[in-house]
């Protein structure tokens, strides 16, 4: 979603605000701008579309200043336009600011501001904070700030000019990610780490309603009642490099070639590969407490939530605990019934995601442990939620999910396994076969990314479909889901995932001549239902690809197979979700599409 840098300091900070910005593309974004401050007013520039557009802009229209704020705007309250675009300023251009976030009640404040005489120049909902903060200005933004947060009703990350204190950045935030750092020239805002990681490793995380004052070498950081606070920095030990593209044409294709390499770290850290145990201190359930579990529900969003459907099964087969998984957006509104004991396992890359962390609100509101799977520290889940398990995938910058999905779902089979083993449903002999089995995912993983142009090939040959049906039976259908909802993401091809049981139901009426059904064959225990499946689809005309471990001869003979190395059914989807991810990937590069930052959507969503 939107994205927010700001500096104040010793260089002319346009260069540093730009490199910002574009460290920060990868959330989505339809328009962008800056401010600074300069001959002591306010200087803007902002334009339409592609960063590009506003360098262009800024090359035609030069600005110079040593404190200044920056902003990638996603949509949503007015059009993408050059009007709407941040940073915002107050009537009389005495003040500029740049959110990330939604004000709800901003129609009613407008109102009361326009009967006041104010006029506005945008449709957003931004302007009217920066309204507020004009129109209550009382000769210190400190203090005016203090009497306008009460206002706003919603959600804000905010970054805040004051042109009459050129020496100085305001910020705060309320539902929506900040953090802030001092570098050796000045110090940052941003919403997001990889804005500021070049000039800072260590970065604090703002609060809700925390308020920071930022000048050169100083931070000071304010609760809401105005009293000082001392705030402890985290060090961030991973580096630009991890945000680069390192060769690769795209982040995604880089993060899916990751894959292998992500399992491995993952592995080491929360298994001693040495005696093949699972380090107990990383795991989230204590002996007595995985005996004692009677229920767990799992929530999130899109790819998270698909994870959560994988872990479901696995917590179910392997431990024996009734499981459920749901959508967060639905389930924070549908008034759910908790039991008192009932754990909750939230799942979220980002660790910003809106719903998400409206649902766990929710869970922990009712007195019950919540679990976060997250893989970025220091996110809003991770410092929420009881229990963190990281996801160790690096920052991950393609919208569309890959590695982080693959993490998930080797935290879930490590949390299932050794739940399993807690409450006596696996052996000491079991449990190390099972591990062993997952240490050899890593060389398997590679093995399927190396088959890469027999993938692409397919994709060649599917370049003119319009749309694809993924079908499975069991993880199988879960996976299906992930890989339609890859598919619709990066090549905007119509895809949908369907229980291969459930097509005689309605869909088969959708099968014709020539459509694309793709079947993910990794359960055996339902292999031949599936198969039957296939049977039913292929002789009404529609063309297959399966993707199959040692798939059996009538399979093979009938339908073109993606082949993956064989591995037990409950780990098949850390290796049958790749060659799904470089389908789509391949699908979309044929197609010319933005792979790494797709129309319409934002890596982070934090508006609901
Ligand atoms: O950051 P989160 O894991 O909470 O994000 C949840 C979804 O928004 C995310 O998985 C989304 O579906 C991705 N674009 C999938 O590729």
């Amino acid at each position: 979603m939107c994205g927010i840098v700001g500096y104040v300091g010793r260089e002319d900070c346009i260069a540093l605000l730009l490199k910002g910005l574009e460290r920060l593309e990868y959330r989505g974004y339809d328009s962008a701008g800056v401010a600074v401050i300069e001959d002591g007013g306010i200087s803007l520039r902002k334009a339409k579309g592609r960063l590009a557009n506003l360098q262009e802009e800024i090359g035609v229209n030069p600005l110079k200043g040593f404190t200044g704020i920056g902003h990638t705007r996603w949509a949503t309250h007015g059009e993408p336009s050059f009007i709407n675009a941040h940073p915002h300023v107050d009537i009389h251009g005495r003040l500029a600011i740049v959110h990330n976030g939604i004000i709800e009640n901003y129609f009613s404040l407008r109102k009361s501001l326009e009967q006041k005489g104010i006029r506005f120049a945008s449709q957003t909902d931004t302007e009217v904070i920066a309204q507020l903060l004009g129109f209550y200005y009382d000769g210190d933004m400190l203090t005016t700030l203090y009497r306008v947060l009460p206002m706003l009703e919603g959600s804000f990350a905010l970054g805040v000019l004051d042109a009459a204190c050129p020496d100085k950045l305001y910020c705060t935030r309320k539902g929506n990610p900040l953090i802030v750092g001092q570098g050796e020239t000045g110090s940052f805002i941003a919403s997001d780490i990889p804005a500021i990681l070049e000039y800072t490793r260590d970065i604090y995380f703002m609060d809700d309603y925390d308020i920071a004052v930022l000048s050169r070498d100083t931070i000071r950081f304010y609760d809401e009642m105005g009293n000082e606070l001392r705030k402890e920095s985290t060090h961030i030990d991973w580096d630009m490099e991890a945000a680069e593209k390192d060769g690769y044409a795209h982040f995604m294709l880089k993060e899916i070639h990751q894959q292998p390499k992500v399992i491995q770290d993952t592995l080491n850290h929360y298994v001693n590969m040495e005696t093949m145990e699972i380090r107990r201190e990383t795991m989230p359930f204590s002996p007595e407490q995985a005996k004692a579990l009677t229920k767990v529900t799992l929530l999130g969003c899109g790819t998270a939530y698909h994870a959560g459907l994988v872990g479901k099964s696995l917590l179910e087969n392997l431990a024996k605990i009734r499981t459920t998984a749901d959508v967060a957006s639905e389930y924070r509104y549908r008034e759910p019934l908790i039991d008192k004991d009932e754990a909750f396992i939230v799942i979220s890359q980002s660790g910003e995601t809106a719903d998400t962390i409206a649902a766990m609100r929710l869970a922990k509101a009712n007195g019950n442990r919540v679990v976060a799977l997250c893989n970025v520290i220091g996110s809003t889940i991770a410092r929420e939620a009881d229990t963190v398990m990281y996801t160790l995938a690096g920052p991950e910058i393609a919208v569309a999910s890959t590695k982080a999905y693959v993490a998930q779902l080797l935290l879930f089979e490590l949390i299932a396994l050794d739940t399993a083993h807690q409450r006596g449903y696996l052996s000491d002999e079991q449990m190390k076969e099972a591990l062993q089995a997952l240490a050899r995912l890593p060389e398997k993983a590679d093995a399927v990314i190396q088959a890469k142009e027999k993938i692409q090939y397919f994709a060649s040959q599917s370049s003119n479909c319009k749309s694809v049906f993924f079908i499975g039976r069991l993880l199988d259908y879960y996976l299906a889901m992930e890989a339609a909802l890859k598919l619709k993401e990066v090549s905007y091809i119509h895809s949908e995932s369907y229980a291969a049981g459930e097509l005689k139901h309605g869909t088969i009426a959708l099968i014709e001549e020539g459509t694309l059904v793709v079947a993910m064959a990794t359960q055996h225990k339902v292999l031949g239902k599936l198969i039957s499946n296939i049977e039913e689809v292929r002789v009404r005309g529609a063309k297959v690809i399966a993707v199959a471990a040692n798939p059996p001869q009538m399979l093979s003979e009938s339908v073109a197979i993606l082949e993956i190395p064989e591995a037990p059914d409950a780990m098949a989807p850390l290796l049958a979700i790749i060659p799904m991810q470089l389908f789509a990937y391949y699908m979309a590069l044929q197609k010319g599409c933005d792979i790494d930052k797709p129309r319409n959507l934002a890596k982070s969503v934090t508006v609901e």
